[in-house]
């Protein structure tokens, strides 16, 4: 192979360029949390993350991990605030490998800044809804999917099954609609029409009623904390 077409395979190998335009949902809705280097201090500490989420996040965060093995090659599907990442790295272990997409550079650089001590994982910039990369034999997606529109829901649910090899595991880790009388359902209901906009596709439908080819799969959910969180495993047919 002469240089020039090594250089050009390793281009789109590596698929660090960032993408054109971020999308619309991102920067109206989202600039404050994710796209400002101030939102990296504030939000990426374990006393915020765990509070967000009413102190659950280690117990989702388990519930997630649970679905993976070592010696796997798994897809994150977006940066998360706290320790995912990390603890994806240690569940894959030395002989895995860890992949973490973000749409936006700002959390590529600051993620791979978090993983620098595991040799294992690797950070680049993706859309979810087109993650690259192959074939995996695990898929998480941790809180993506409530704050993006209900158009986009689909194309990410179907980005994240089309890259799951044989007998692989899809992990959608998010909100769920929570039980009539959960105490905080007042409360999240002013989060939701607020700070969260595209939550309610989630709260209405199934995961899988996004998914275009849902009988490719096997689907098992299971609801947290009086139904607020919801884990979905869609496991790729053999
Ligand atoms: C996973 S979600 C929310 C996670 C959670 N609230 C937390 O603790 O960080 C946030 C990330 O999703 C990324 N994101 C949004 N749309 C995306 C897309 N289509 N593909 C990949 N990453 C995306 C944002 O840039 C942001 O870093």
């Amino acid at each position: 192979m002469d240089g020039g077409s090594e250089a050009k395979l390793l281009s789109v190998d590596q698929r660090d360029e960032a993408p054109d335009d971020l999308p619309d949902y991102l920067v109206k809705t989202y600039s404050w949390a994710y796209l400002r280097p101030s939102s990296l201090l504030i939000f990426d500490n374990p006393l915020v993350v765990g509070a967000i989420l009413w102190g659950n996040i280690w117990r989702l965060m388990r519930a997630a991990c649970d679905e993976f093995r070592p010696g796997q090659r798994i897809l994150q599907a977006a940066s998360v605030y706290g320790s995912l990442s990390a603890t994806l790295a240690e569940t894959v272990g030395s002989d895995g490998q860890l992949e973490v997409i973000d749409i936006a550079p700002l959390q590529v650089d600051h993620t791979r800044r978090k993983l620098a001590g595991y040799p294992q994982a690797s950070v680049r910039v993706a859309d979810a809804a087109r993650p690259g990369g192959g074939r995996y034999d695990g898929i998480c997606c941790f809180f993506l999917l409530h704050e993006i529109p209900d158009a986009y829901k689909h194309a990410v649910v179907d980005g994240l099954l089309d890259s799951a090899a044989p007998g692989a595991k899809v992990v959608f880790v998010d909100y769920h609609r929570p039980l009539p009388l959960h105490p905080l359902r007042p409360v999240m209901q002013g989060v939701f029409r607020w700070l969260e906009p595209y939550a309610e596709g989630l709260l209405c439908r199934e995961i899988r009623d996004f998914a275009a080819e849902r009988d490719a799969f096997t689907w098992r959910k299971e609801t947290f904390f009086g139904g607020l969180y919801q884990k979905v495993v869609a496991q790729r047919k053999m």
